[in-house]
């Protein structure tokens, strides 16, 4: 790490910050027609998006966090491909909260600061330890996906196709660190990180 990657890092955390994330691919709701929604449905589905939307922030600051201290160059270059399309997501989850009439969370500075921290010890721990808990952030992320296709409003059909999106390309980030040697992280980690991810998501549910 030299003072450049520390500059870069910084602007990278301003921009994610600030909004108006741009995405390349096409919006996966495009096409989809959505019913009005209840206001109960559409509260509740704003709440479940705006947690996603930190997750994407989180994820952004994490992949920063974890290129930044990695030694690998390889690697880096693994961890910029997956953190694109993470800002396609960070993208796609904004414009939703916007249809839905709701806003961001007012912590994601929070959620960035944390997660980058996070990122960046993992970074420090070497390659197949870096992928491993790559790997498990995104496995979880997954599984947290799958459970909001559960509960999000049957009749928002803008919101299932974004996450629908969302869970393949998690799924292919995890494959991807899985295919480069992650190690399996020790259960007392990832049973932190399910608690640290529990905390983040039920507060951004609210603010
Ligand atoms: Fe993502
Ligand atoms: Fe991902």
């Amino acid at each position: 790490m030299n003072i450049d990657d520390l500059i870069v890092g910084f602007d990278r955390a301003l921009r994610t910050l600030a909004a108006g994330s741009a995405s390349v691919r096409p919006y996966p709701a495009e096409q989809v027609e959505s019913p009005q929604l209840a206001e109960a449905d559409r509260a509740h589905a704003a709440g479940l998006m705006r947690v996603n939307h930190s997750g994407e922030i989180c994820a952004q600051a994490l992949y920063a966090g974890q290129a930044m201290t990695s030694s690998s160059v390889t690697l880096r270059g693994q961890l910029d491909h997956a953190a694109r399309e993470e800002t396609e997501h960070l993208a796609w989850t904004e414009r939703r909260l916007g249809e839905l009439g709701a806003g961001t969370s007012l912590l994601n500075p929070l959620w960035y600061a944390g997660s980058f921290a996070m990122g960046a010890i993992a970074g420090l721990a070497g390659d197949r330890w870096n992928l491993g808990f790559l790997s498990e952030t995104e496995r979880q992320v997954e599984q947290h996906l799958n459970g909001h296709l559960d509960t999000l409003p049957e009749g928002d059909a803008r919101s299932r196709a974004i996450v629908s999106q969302m869970r393949i390309d998690e799924a292919g980030h995890a494959q991807m660190a899985e295919d480069h040697g992650a190690a399996r992280l020790p259960l007392p980690i990832r049973a932190a990180m399910r608690m640290t991810a529990k905390v983040m998501t039920a507060t951004a549910y609210r603010v």
